[in-house]
């Protein structure tokens, strides 16, 4: 059923230059280097089927937070720094007005993030004229202690479901949601409705395994988002990818994904993710590592 033997070396596009940009085809993979607002303007329109966005949080002030115990400093990289509200506001529509062109008019886009981005983008798919499906609490169980005790701990991040076009019927496999296996979430009663709040810790120790990124997402969360709004072999896009955890969550359940990320380091980490699948004798035996079974 997983095409492993396809995922051969040399078909990784990694291209720093997007006038080399090739056009979508057949594989079911690729992934680009660079700043996804010019990459996702070269994409013809209606092209994808489901976009998940984990677009920067613009946090990265110089503030701390508690990791392992330990006092830390909140800053993520370059990528993360808030030129202030109303540029962010700005860098949020414009990559959000390319997603909305390039997907599908069947297709709906989930856009996870904290407060510093998630409302600004929240106002944006509703100036952009996308339909509001569902907002997701995201409820991470084992999040860190607050440190500086001035606050509520911080234990969750929000998550939108929209479709692009308020007249057109949306993909929701209704069925698996309330039917499936879901094991990983404590709230999740068997056979009742999935409901809006998903407990699910952050990544496991074994996800982390071929490196770090300091914001990646537990495969749990993105195969159930995959499988509660794809269906095999759709295309899905990830223009802020990361260590491609949707990629990774995409490839194994079947689907095509294309993932964009301005930082070679993570790029490389996308690669060493996508070569342990290639590698891996025992699909079966991945699957359930990831908890995909
Ligand atoms: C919140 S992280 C995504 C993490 C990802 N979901 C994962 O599971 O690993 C956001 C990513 O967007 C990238 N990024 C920031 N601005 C970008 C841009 N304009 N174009 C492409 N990637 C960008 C950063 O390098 C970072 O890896």
């Amino acid at each position: 059923m997983y095409d492993f033997a396809n995922m051969l070396h040399d078909r990784w596009d990694i291209l720093t230059n997007v006038n080399k940009l090739i056009p979508l085809n057949e594989d079911k993979y690729k992934l680009y280097l660079g700043d996804c607002l010019e990459i996702v303007q070269k994409f013809d329109e209606n092209t994808f089927d489901c976009i998940f966005a984990d677009p920067p949080y613009l946090l990265s002030n110089n503030g701390f937070t508690c990791h392992s115990g330990k006092r830390i400093s909140v800053n993520k990289g370059k990528w993360d720094i808030s030129k202030g509200a109303e540029k962010d506001f700005e860098f949020h529509r414009e990559w959000l007005k390319e997603c909305k062109r390039v997907l599908k008019p069947t297709g709906t886009i989930w856009i996870s993030g904290t407060y510093h981005s998630i409302y600004l983008c929240g106002s944006l798919l509703q100036l952009l004229g996308f339909k509001i499906l569902n907002d997701i609490c995201w409820y991470k169980p084992n999040a860190p202690p607050n440190i500086s005790c001035r606050y509520f701990t911080s234990s969750h991040e929000m998550l939108i479901w929209a479709k692009k076009d308020k007249k057109v019927k949306h993909y929701f496999n209704y069925k698996l949601m309330k039917s499936g296996t879901w094991v990983e979430d404590k709230l999740k009663k068997p056979e009742m409705q999935m409901r809006s709040v998903w407990s699910i810790t952050s990544p496991k120790k074994k996800e982390k395994e071929l490196g770090k990124h300091p914001t990646q997402k537990p495969m749990d969360l993105l195969k159930r988002i995959i499988l509660a709004s794809t269906k095999e072999g759709d295309l899905v896009l990830d223009p802020f990818c990361g260590s491609s955890t949707t990629g990774i969550a995409a490839y194994l359940l079947n689907r095509r994904f294309v993932g964009i990320d301005k930082e070679r380091k993570y790029i490389d980490l996308s690669i060493k993710r996508f070569k342990e699948l290639q590698n891996s004798r025992d699909s079966k035996d991945l699957l359930q590592q990831a908890s995909l079974l």
